[in-house]
């Protein structure tokens, strides 16, 4: 979406258009840019205005900027985390919660076995396809429900319907990350509603598979999954991790893996699918059996059409952003700053030549999966499972978009035709 847009929007003088707007104007602007141009939008950002200070946020558009904010958790917060995600660990800033959970769950996520996790990735997605003959809904029947399976056979929430915790991860995806005060949503109570009522559930369910992990560990018939570790590890006492704690972060698991993954595996099909040549050579580099070169094809794809093009950050007290440089900014304490993190993959001073597409750039600096402290704890599993079902997908002869994304005025794509030779 936001490539296509990118070149219909090539010369709009975005800046001059701000300028011109009623100040009531202006805030709706820059989120509408921010949707639906946001390459040349970002790109005048950083050739003319690095630091936007705009009427609800303010806007950082270089690589520095961007990481001068995220290197400092506790003067620029999460706190619009808060009224979203409760007491899970991604509320917290650098605190010895955040940072002991965080552990004890990366502990369990072993990397040794990521081959085996993209092998589980790479057969359950061929079976779907397979299933499809031919067609396939990816938003409805494959960039969900490949995660989803993933996070019942390998994080262990089994024993429940696939579309059930989709639900679930949807809305919690979609309250915290396109419900914030500044995006305006008209609809803004429903979502967070939504998100309440299907968290309820999510609670039953968490409760019911502790006890179900419990049995089946005391009585030694207990099968191996990340769930089952969480819940049959022993802790320290002053970890302060027990049952409740071990069961939100089971529960985390499920909200970082389908949303995400689904948007990212989208994004990139949709980049490929709009770069006739790209995705000649991208298929080529699909059928090799080492996968090091197409993945880049997919983390590039990304760069174009990322999953997250920001991140909010919350000012916790008065600060001078870029001190001594001509961008120097005054930020006043409770400023919410939107860090673009797509915009600094497209600084010329750490991607070269950003406007080109480049197969074989490294995925170095970039922030598919965040930055610092609050980086995503999935980032080594996403970093197999994304480029495995982009590449089961364009292994298909004869792989074609029937229509373009639909994200039926959402935040995410709802829907994507695909079909192929069957
Ligand atoms: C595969 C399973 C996944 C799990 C279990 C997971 C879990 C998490 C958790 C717990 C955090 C918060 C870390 C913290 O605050 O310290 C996080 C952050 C993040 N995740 Fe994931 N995640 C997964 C997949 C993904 C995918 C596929 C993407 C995108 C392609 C993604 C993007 C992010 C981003 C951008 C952040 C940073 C948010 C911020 O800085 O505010 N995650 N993830």
């Amino acid at each position: 979406m936001a490539s296509k847009d990118a070149v219909s929007n090539a010369n709009t003088d975005f800046l001059k258009l701000y300028e011109d707007a009623s100040p009531a104007a202006r805030w709706p602007l820059v989120l509408s840019w921010v949707k639906f141009s946001s390459l040349p939008f970002f790109k005048q950002l950083r050739d003319k205005s690095p630091v936007l200070v705009a009427p609800e946020c303010t806007l950082l558009a270089t690589y520095e900027d961007v990481i001068e904010v995220m290197k400092q958790p506790r003067l620029f917060t999460v706190e619009l985390y808060k009224p979203k995600m409760g007491d899970y660990l991604m509320t917290e800033d650098e605190t010895p919660m955040h940072n002991t959970e965080k552990a004890i769950m990366l502990s369990f996520l072993k990397p040794e076995e990521l081959p085996r996790v993209r092998k589980f990735v790479a057969e359950y997605a061929q079976k779907t396809l397979d299933d499809a003959r031919g067609h396939i809904d990816l938003a409805v029947d494959y960039s969900r429900m490949v995660p989803t399976a993933l996070v019942q056979n390998y994080f262990g929430l089994d024993g429940i319907s696939p579309r059930t915790l989709i639900k679930w991860s949807y809305w919690n995806q979609y309250d915290a990350f396109h419900n914030q005060p500044f995006h305006h949503l008209p609809n803004m109570d429903e979502v967070h509603a939504n998100m309440q009522r299907n968290n309820r559930y999510l609670g039953y369910y968490i409760a019911w598979l502790l006890v179900r992990k419990w049995f089946r560990i005391k009585f030694g018939f207990a099968q191996d999954n990340i769930a089952t570790r969480v819940i049959a590890a022993k802790y320290p006492k002053d970890a302060k991790f027990g049952l409740a704690r071990q069961g939100i972060n089971i529960g985390g698991l499920l909200i970082g893996a389908v949303e995400t993954t689904s948007q990212a595996v989208i994004h990139a099909l949709d980049e490929l699918m709009s770069r006739p040549d790209v995705l000649k050579s991208a298929i080529e580099a699909a059928k090799s059996p080492d996968t090091a070169a197409f993945d880049r094809y997919v983390w590039e794809a990304l760069r174009f059409n990322i999953t997250f093009r920001y991140c909010f950050r919350t000012a916790a007290q008065d600060y001078v952003l870029a001190k001594g440089t001509p961008r120097e900014t005054a930020i006043a304490k409770g400023t919410t700053v939107l860090a673009l993190w797509q915009s600094a993959m497209f600084d010329a001073q750490r991607f070269p030549d950003p406007e080109v597409f480049n197969p074989t750039r490294d995925f170095g600096d970039s922030f598919h999966f965040g930055y610092g402290s609050h980086e995503c704890m999935g980032k080594h599993i996403g970093k197999v499972m994304i480029p495995e079902m982009v590449r089961q997908v364009l292994l298909r002869k004869g792989i074609r978009a029937d229509a373009p994304v639909d994200y039926r005025g959402g935040p995410v794509p709802e829907g994507y035709h695909l079909s192929w030779q069957a």
